[in-house]
């Protein structure tokens, strides 16, 4: 008899924000808590030196090195972020350029990507999200496709420090399932029941 044990799904969770009860951070944690055992999403923060290429290469800053190689270590990448001035924040796209280099080689280049955005605002920082999708696109990283994740009004769905909105945890967890297929496993199963969302809530 032989028992099949698969190594577990290794997610690298990379919010947007640098804020201390950050709400990006919050979602990150509610979905860490509803995976399944065998997948770990591993939380990050962008907080890295300025990008300059004269620091890039060999010498490249340490906190950076870490970055990338648990980028590439990971089986795929889930960012969650804010809204900052209808733009992704500045400390998150300063973290990509980062993880775009070395061109043709960078750890982001071809990995699966599932992208949320969150706002107090009813609009749920879609534009933020666009403009992220575009810098993922010249990256070459692969956007995980699917209805948009998008989180509006999100300081009434925090209790406690705490992300409870329940359909929209569903709602995020089809598409980091339609990730975990796209890495060869199947979908979380609380990804089952929210098939009633996807149809209320596609944008
Ligand atoms: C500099 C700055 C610019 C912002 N611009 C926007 C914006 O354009 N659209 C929006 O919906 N929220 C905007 N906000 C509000 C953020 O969405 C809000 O602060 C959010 O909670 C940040 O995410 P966090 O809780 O993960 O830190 C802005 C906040 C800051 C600090």
């Amino acid at each position: 008899m032989t028992i099949d044990i698969q190594p577990a799904v290794r997610l690298f969770g990379l919010s947007g924000s640098l804020r201390r009860n950050s709400y990006c951070r919050s979602v990150l944690e509610a979905l860490q808590a509803i995976l399944p055992p065998d997948v770990r999403l591993a939380l990050h923060e962008p907080r890295l030196p300025l990008y300059s290429e004269d620091e890039d290469g060999e010498a490249s800053p340490h906190e950076v090195r870490r970055f990338r190689a648990s980028i590439a270590a990971s089986d795929g990448v889930v960012i969650v972020t804010p809204e900052y001035n209808h733009s992704l924040p500045g400390a998150l796209k300063n973290a990509l350029d980062w993880a775009s280099r070395p061109l043709g080689a960078a750890a982001l280049t071809g990995k699966p990507v599932v992208v949320i955005s969150v706002s107090p605002a009813f609009t749920g920082g879609v534009r933020a999200q666009s403009h992220l999708h575009d810098v993922l696109l010249a990256i070459r990283a692969r956007i995980v496709a699917g209805p948009q994740i998008v989180i509006g009004n999100i300081a009434a769905k925090i209790s406690d420090g705490r992300f409870v909105d329940e359909s929209s945890l569903c709602f995020a967890l089809e598409t980091i399932g339609a990730l975990l297929k796209d890495v060869g496993r199947g979908a979380p199963a609380a990804a089952a029941a929210s098939s009633h969302v996807l149809e209320e809530g596609a944008v």
